[in-house]
């Protein structure tokens, strides 16, 4: 089945940084229909991001669940390296690095290029939504959009709200996570927003349980999944997200919302011998190839 989405996206809508999320939120606005602006910090990545949405274009059209046209998307997509570009958007979604320093310095200078009505979002996945509104000259016009990895096929937008973001744009960025057929979880800025904080918690309490001998990986997945209709147990989808990856968003949470967030020695002795999961071959389950 094919479907169309409702227009409820801006018309013209910038990315800053076209890796893997940029790349797929990108995506996700060429096929609501909005004209996409890319930047990227120089040539190769920029070839990097157009080559990459264009696949995720295709195989959008090939999956048949889209109506469009490849030409008319590839159009409506532009690569640059200049900040200036975004002077026609009217929203324009940051997704560099996750690196405070690299965030604060490119919003600011997002912001300086963007027209007075424009609005902005960052993808972040972890920093502190209110402090980077606090680092800009117009923070009520500025939210979270936390975008899912792959953006294709997720169907979940967290939109996290700052303490200064304005009325208009609470309502606004709902819709728009609406109108590219996303379903919106509207989240008071906080660590963790909704998902990793609660997903993060289960983890961790599985990863305490294997320390403890309560059951294998294999029956404490079972349970969840069997039990409690997981589509994924926490400990495989450990295993797929990056022992590392969650080892640093625990430590984070731990410093931000306490000693309930602790990293079990297991999860530091696994991540120490480099079983990380999926991507190295070993995690709390082996992996072939
Ligand atoms: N990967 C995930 O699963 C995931 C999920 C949700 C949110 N996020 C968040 O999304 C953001 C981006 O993550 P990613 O996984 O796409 O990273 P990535 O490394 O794949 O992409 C980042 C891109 O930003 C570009 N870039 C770096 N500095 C730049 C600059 N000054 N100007 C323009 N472009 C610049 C890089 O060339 C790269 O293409 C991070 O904040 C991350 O926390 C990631």
């Amino acid at each position: 089945m094919s479907e169309k989405h409702e227009r409820t996206v801006p018309a013209v809508v910038g990315v800053l940084g076209g890796g893997r999320m940029g790349a797929g939120i990108a995506h996700a606005f060429l096929l609501a229909g909005s004209k996409v602006t890319v930047v990227e910090r120089d040539g190769q990545a920029a070839e990097a991001a157009q080559e990459r949405i264009e696949r995720d274009l295709a195989k959008s059209l090939e999956r048949g669940t889209v109506d469009g046209n490849l030409d008319e998307w590839s159009q409506n997509l532009t690569l640059s390296l200049e900040y200036a570009d975004f002077a026609g958007c009217d929203l324009v979604v940051e997704a560099v690095p996750e690196v405070w320093d690299l965030k604060v310095s490119a919003l600011q200078e997002v912001e300086r290029n963007l027209g007075e009505t424009a609005w902005l979002a960052t993808n972040t996945s972890s920093l502190s939504v209110d402090g980077l509104a606090e680092q800009l000259q117009r923070p009520e016009r500025f939210c979270g959009l936390h975008f899912f990895n792959p953006v294709p096929a997720s169907k979940l937008v967290e939109v996290v709200i700052s303490k200064h973001t304005g009325e208009e744009l609470k309502k606004l960025s709902v819709q728009w996570v609406e109108g590219l057929g996303k379903t919106p979880v509207v989240v008071n800025d906080a660590p963790g927003f909704a998902s990793s904080r609660l997903g993060v918690a289960i983890a961790l309490e599985a990863i305490r349980m294997v320390e403890e001998g309560v059951a294998s990986p294999e029956d404490i997945d079972n349970a969840m999944v069997l039990g409690y209709k997981f589509p994924v147990g926490p400990l495989a989808l450990t295993d797929i997200v990056g022992l590392d990856v969650r080892l640093g968003i625990a430590e984070y949470l731990e410093s931000t919302l306490g000693e309930r967030f602790a990293p079990p020695q297991l999860m530091r002795d696994m991540v120490a011998r480099g079983e990380l999961g999926r991507k190295t071959g070993k995690g709390f389950f082996s992996y072939d190839g």
